[in-house]
């Protein structure tokens, strides 16, 4: 008698850093709080939407291709997406992943983002630019979770890949990117400074 377990459709996230993060980050530390006193549109939205902080999302989300700093953070990540492409094992016909939306946020003491997807992308990542003290996680969620009905709770102890949520503290200079359709939210910032992070979009 014989028997074993194999583990099936794993999803991926990628995690890395970017040499040389110190500068860029403080050019992107101005430029968001530069962004944050001249974005009327954003700051109006971010009122309603963003409490207490300040996101780019809905007035200017294509960074990358008005602000050199932020076209230099796409052109650093280019090497990691094509690497993580290729542990996903995408065939992606001769195309090539594009990114579409890149946006900066800054959070304030208090300020969140609830569970959420990115639909119409197919990766999504954040790159944290200045994560304070008290600077709330990612936090991504199992998505299986909505399936799981009648089953009972995960142990405490199990492996933190094997719970219902995975809590992945932001590293200034660092990016996580994962797949889309991951639903992932920022719970609120405990910090009394500002966490900066910039958001981005893939298409295929
Ligand atoms: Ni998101």
């Amino acid at each position: 008698m014989s028997s074993k377990i194999e583990t099936l459709f794993p999803s991926y996230i990628y995690r890395g850093t970017l040499s040389g993060a110190k500068s860029l980050n403080r050019d992107f530390e101005q430029e968001i709080r530069t962004l944050a006193e001249i974005d009327d549109h954003g700051v109006d939205w971010s009122h309603t939407s963003y409490h207490g902080g300040y996101s780019s999302y809905s007035s200017m989300d294509k960074l990358h291709r008005t602000s050199p700093n932020f076209a230099e953070l796409e052109k650093r990540l280019a090497p990691h997406v094509r690497k993580f492409v290729r542990k996903l094992n995408w065939d992606l016909r001769g195309q090539s992943l594009e990114m579409t939306t890149c946006w900066a946020n800054l959070m304030g003491p208090g300020t969140h983002h609830t569970m959420h997807t990115h639909p119409g992308s197919v990766l999504s990542g954040v790159y944290y630019v200045s994560v304070p003290p008290g600077s709330s996680p990612l936090k991504l969620e199992d998505p299986r979770l909505g399936l799981l009905m009648a089953a009972p709770p995960r142990r405490s102890k199990a492996p933190a890949r094997e719970q219902n949520y995975l809590l992945l503290p932001p590293v200034a200079g660092g990016f996580v990117l994962f797949e889309s359709w991951m639903r992932h939210e920022v719970p609120p910032h405990r910090g009394a400074k500002n966490r900066l992070s910039i958001s981005f979009n893939y298409e295929w």
